[in-house]
């Protein structure tokens, strides 16, 4: 049973970022120089994912066009010997066949938008990245929850510990420790308020599924802010089948709010040798100023 197949649901309109995505899908907002996109695809494929389906809608053209040959741009390095950059827009293109588009024409939540997914899926286990989840790691998070699923042969998410005040923008878990990095879920809620959390252990962007979610997401229950969620398909499921939850080594950013974003563009940016020493010394001058 390997994961094959990765969702990745993006079609959100991105109206925190207005006026940055009122023409443009806020998946394409950079990293440093990569789209946001970008480093979600590459981890699937780390993964040993095989196909890529995206569940765009409107106003997504320049994420299929990115992951696209451009013929002209190509021309243009190869005519200026730009040889590093040819490669690099040349390797980013998956082979021809394996991304797949569907659209979710209704904005009804992430668990519709997966169920959108249901027939390219079919009947075997899957990935789902939330690309807006940008996580910062030695070790990729779907690579290891790959690895653990070979072993569990469950469903699991990525969790981590947030703040007690923030639980009314996740799914929050009540889970028992069973290892060091994993637990067994024994119930969850989406973004309750912190008095009616159960705990402050929050699902992360990072998920492999049993087929079987899909039964549940059929459904189309409306949950928290009347959308049709995939914590709520997943609370159905803990019925029938157990789900685990890994605790990524590593710091996440949500590149969904702007403030997560420039923290990420930061800390990515720091990584990066040619680019390092002045932020640091820029960080260390502006910050007399506060
Ligand atoms: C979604 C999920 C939520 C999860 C979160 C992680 O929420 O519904 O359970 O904790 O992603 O980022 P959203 O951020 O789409 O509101």
């Amino acid at each position: 049973m390997k994961i094959r197949k990765a969702v990745f649901p993006v079609a959100g309109l991105g109206t925190r970022f207005i006026p940055a995505t009122k023409a443009m899908a806020k998946e394409m907002l950079p990293v440093v120089d990569k789209p946001i996109i970008q480093y979600a695809v590459e981890e699937a494929f780390a993964a040993g994912i095989e196909q890529i389906i995206f569940v765009t809608g409107r106003g997504k053209k320049a994420l299929e066009d990115h992951f696209d040959r451009s013929f002209e741009i190509e021309h243009t390095l190869m005519e200026k010997g730009k040889d590093d950059l040819l490669k690099q827009i040349q390797q980013l293109v998956p082979q021809t066949g394996t991304i797949v588009y569907t659209r979710q024409n209704q904005p009804l939540g992430l668990g519709h938008a997966i169920w959108c997914a249901r027939d390219i899926v079919g009947d075997e286990p899957f990935a789902v990245l939330l690309a807006d989840d940008l996580i910062q790691t030695d070790k990729p998070v779907l690579t290891e929850m790959v690895k653990k699923f070979d072993r569990l042969r469950a469903s699991i998410a990525a969790i981590m510990e947030i703040e007690k005040d923030q639980t009314d923008k996740y799914g929050i878990l009540k889970a028992t420790q069973i290892e060091d990095d994993i637990v067994k879920i024994d119930d969850m809620i989406e973004k309750p308020k912190p008095e009616n959390a159960p705990s402050n252990l929050a699902i992360v962007g990072r998920y492999i599924l049993t087929p079987r979610i899909f039964y549940h997401l059929e459904k189309g229950k409306k949950g928290a802010n009347g959308e049709i969620q995939l914590t709520d398909a997943m609370k159905a499921l803990l019925n029938e089948q157990p789900i685990f939850g890994y605790r990524f080594k590593g710091k996440r950013f949500d590149c969904g709010d702007k403030v997560g974003f420039q923290m990420a563009n930061l800390a990515f940016a720091l990584e990066r040798p040619d680019m390092r020493d002045k932020l640091i010394s820029f960080i260390r001058e502006i910050e007399k100023k506060f």
